[in-house]
């Protein structure tokens, strides 16, 4: 068994930022927007801050032209998404070393345009899984359900989806234009395909650049128009794995935004598989957490965010320390478990600078032992009598007001025990089974 390669105390490298404190932010889905506009040019000005307030009249009439203005694009643009259940869903490969159990019974509902967010180690099942909802895979046992019609049978053609895959490149010598309307075009569908385009194309932001052929193009603006070419046939799906992973992080959180604009347009229902959390927190209605090829949580990112349901999501999702129980800190928390190691969130620890308060009473002592200046954040490394360490990291603003902690000075250290979770490294081992 592969145990993960991490010292006790120090939290993952991989995963300094916490997705879902970002995500707590936004606790209401985001209005749609109130013109239509390119909304992949604009993701970044959606980042401003917001307008004042408005009074509740003219909120809910300003609501009820946006409803109407997405009815219309709906109608005009001929999307419905789908609402998309999967049931008791298996698949497993024959290999030369016997069957290998890629899914494994999985239950997941998606709301018609509501975008979910597949997210699990490498090996956890997720591409195949879409590929099971595509079509592209046969089930060994499970149904696929769109709008409580059973399509496990149908073809790929027949499920009225779209693609946004890597890999899934477009043809370099057709122009952007004749790519988006391809689909269409072999379909045969009786649409105006000069309207379809310049929909697509404000939709996407790209307006003006249907006659340029890919390599003509930026990364950001190639997968604008393979979302667009997704769109053009009316999906009442549209899937996506891992669609922006080869873009620098600032085109990645345009696109992502972008995106996130146009399923809430339009209403197609979406599911996206991504290796980027803070991409899932960003813009998912719904997260489905993968290990094995099973699903260890679903719900929304605050819920996994705020309650991860198992020892696996709780060091997925986040930044974790991990303390052996016996460990000073564990003891004087009053946290009692069975397993020998426990993980809780650098979010959750308090630091006391003085033994004065009752709090701090109550708190066991540490050393500071470290300071590193990481961006936004001040992460502190503390260090407990017994020789076990912890990360603690700051706002730099909160750290300059509260804080401001010297290399080698005492500090009391609490976190409360309803935070804490026992672990086993069996548990949190994602690594996938092998046949
Ligand atoms: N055709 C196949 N035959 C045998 N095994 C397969 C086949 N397709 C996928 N698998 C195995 O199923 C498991 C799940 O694969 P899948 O591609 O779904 O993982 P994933 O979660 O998408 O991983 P990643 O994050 O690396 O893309 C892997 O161990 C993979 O090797
Ligand atoms: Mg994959």
């Amino acid at each position: 068994m592969a145990l993960p390669q991490r010292r006790l105390g120090a939290a993952p490298a991989a995963q300094q930022q916490q997705p879902f404190v970002q995500h707590a932010a936004r606790s209401q889905p985001r209005p749609l927007r109130r013109r239509a506009g390119p909304v992949l040019a604009s993701a970044e000005a959606a980042a401003a801050p917001q307008q004042s307030a408005q009074p509740p009249a003219a909120a809910a009439q300003q609501q009820q032209e946006q409803q109407g203005q997405q009815a219309a694009l709906q109608q005009s643009v001929g999307v419905h998404g789908a609402r998309v259940v999967v049931q008791d869903m298996v698949k497993h490969f024959q290999t030369r070393r016997g069957v290998f159990k890629a899914v494994n019974g999985v239950d997941v509902a998606m709301e018609p345009g509501t975008i979910t967010a597949l997210l699990g180690p490498s090996g956890s099942g997720k591409t195949t899984l879409l590929r099971l909802v595509a079509g592209l895979e046969e089930p060994t046992a499970g149904r696929v359900l769109f709008d409580g019609e059973d399509v496990t049978q149908y073809g790929v053609q027949d499920r009225d989806l779209g693609f946004v895959f890597q890999g899934y490149a477009l043809f370099k010598h057709m122009t952007v234009a004749d790519n988006i309307t391809f689909g269409p075009r072999m379909r045969k569908m009786n649409i105006d395909l000069e309207k379809r385009v310049e929909e697509l194309l404000e939709l996407t932001g790209l307006q003006g650049l249907g006659g340029r052929y890919p390599p003509q193009l930026s990364g950001g603006q190639r997968q604008r128009v393979a979302m667009a070419r997704a769109l053009a046939c009316n999906p009442r799906l549209m899937l996506l794995d891992e669609p922006f992973g080869a873009l620098d992080p600032i085109v990645r959180k345009s696109l992502r935004n972008g995106l996130r604009d146009i399923v809430k347009r339009i209403g197609v229902t979406t599911v996206i598989v991504t290796h980027d959390q803070e991409e899932a927190w960003d813009i998912a209605d719904q997260v489905v957490i993968f290990n094995k090829g099973a699903i260890e949580q679903q719900g929304t990112p605050q819920e996994v965010g705020r309650a991860p349901a198992s020892p696996f999501v709780m060091n997925f999702v986040g930044d974790v320390n991990h303390l052996p129980a016996s460990s000073q800190l564990v003891r004087k928390m009053n946290f009692h478990t069975d397993k020998p190691f426990v993980m809780c969130r650098p979010a959750d620890i308090t630091v006391h600078t003085s033994y004065e308060s009752p709090e701090a009473a109550a708190s066991a002592a540490a050393t500071v032992h470290d300071k590193q200046n990481m961006g936004k954040l001040v992460r502190y490394y503390l260090r407990f009598d017994d020789g076990v360490d912890i990360d603690f990291s700051v706002p730099r603003r909160q750290d300059e007001e509260q804080y401001d902690l010297d290399v080698g000075q005492r500090v009391y250290v609490s976190v409360p025990p309803e935070r804490m979770m026992g672990f086993d490294y069996a548990e949190v081992d994602g690594s996938a089974v092998t046949a």
